[in-house]
C-alpha cells in the first residue's frame, strides 16, 4: 500500500498580492516502508511538500491520499486523528515548546493519545536515551543546544511510533556524528518496526542512507535516484 500518494498536486502561497508557485504539479507515491529523500536546492518546494503530505497544509489543486484516504474528503476532526495517530513530524524549526521540559515535551503526543502517565513517562525516557539525551529530561528548549533541540524533536516522532515519520531536514543541525547516529536509529526502527521515512535534505548522507532520492526543482519533480 502506499503511504503517500499525490497526483498532480499543485500548491500556490499567496504573498502580498503575488502568488508564489511553490509546487507545480508533483505526482510521486511512497510505499510503505520506504527510507526515502526529498531533495533540491532551497527554496525548491521540500517543505511545502513535506508538509502536505502532513496533512498540515491544503493543497492548491490536485489530490493527496494519505495511508490509502483521500485527505480533501475527510473532516478536519479525521484529518487530526490521522495526523495524531499515524504521523510523526520532524520540523526544520524543531517547534518545541519552549514551556515544557524536555521530557514533557517528548510526553506530550502521548498524552493527546489518551496514553497512561507512568507509561508516557517510560517510553518518553526510553525515546530520549536512544537520541542520547539521558539526564536532559528536565531541560527547557532555551537551555539545549540546536543540535540537542533536533534531537528532542526526533524524539518526540519517535515516542508514539507512527506508521509515517516526516522529517525535514533532520540533519541540518547536527554534527556528522550525531547525524549519522540519528539516521542509524531511524534505519534501525524502518527495518524493526517497518515505519516509513520521508526526509527532505541538502545533506549528502542522508542521501547516503536513504533508499531511493526523488530530485525536485523549481515545485517539481526533476528525476529519481533508487539504490
Ligand atoms: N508560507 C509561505 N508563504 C509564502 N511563500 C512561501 C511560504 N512557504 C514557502 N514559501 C515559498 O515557497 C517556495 C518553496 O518553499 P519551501 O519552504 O517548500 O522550500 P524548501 O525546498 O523547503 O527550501 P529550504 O531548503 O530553504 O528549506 C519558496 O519560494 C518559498 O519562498
Ligand atoms: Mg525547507
Amino acid at each position: 500500500m502506499n503511504v503517500v500518494e499525490t497526483s498532480n498536486v499543485v500548491k500556490d502561497y499567496g504573498l502580498d498580492g503575488t502568488t508564489v508557485h511553490a509546487l507545480r504539479g508533483v505526482n510521486l507515491a511512497f510505499a510503505a516502508g520506504e527510507f526515502s529523500a526529498v531533495a533540491g536546492p532551497s527554496g525548491s518546494g521540500k517543505s511545502t511538500f513535506l508538509h502536505l503530505a502532513g496533512c498540515l497544509d491544503t493543497v492548491t489543486s490536485g489530490n493527496i491520499a494519505v495511508a490509502g484516504k483521500d485527505v480533501s474528503l475527510l473532516s478536519k476532526k479525521e484529518l487530526a486523528l490521522l495526523r495524531r495517530n499515524s504521523i510523526g513530524f520532524i520540523f526544520q524549526a524543531y517547534n518545541l515548546i519552549p514551556v515544557l521540559s524536555c521530557i514533557e515535551n517528548v510526553s506530550f503526543p502521548l498524552t493527546l493519545l489518551g496514553v497512561d502517565k507512568n507509561e508516557a513517562r517510560e517510553r518518553s525516557l526510553k525515546a530520549l536515551a536512544e537520541v542520547g539525551l539521558q539526564g536532559m529530561e528536565n531541560r527547557r528548549p532555551k537551555e539545549m543546544s540546536g543540535g540537542q533541540q533536533q534531537r528532542v524533536a526526533i524524539a518526540r516522532a519517535l515516542v508514539k511510533a507512527p506508521a509515517l515519520i516526516l522529517a525535514d531536514e533532520p540533519t541540518a543541525n547536527l554534527d556528522s556524528k550525531t547525524g549519522r547516529e540519528i539516521l542509524e536509529l531511524m534505519l534501525r526502527l524502518n527495518k524493526s518496526a517497518g515505519t516509513t521515512f520521508i526526509f527532505s535534505t541538502h545533506d549528502t548522507m542522508v542521501m547516503e542512507f536513504a533508499r531511493r532520492i526523488v530530485h525536485i526543482r523549481d515545485g517539481q519533480v526533476e528525476r529519481e535516484e533508487r539504490k
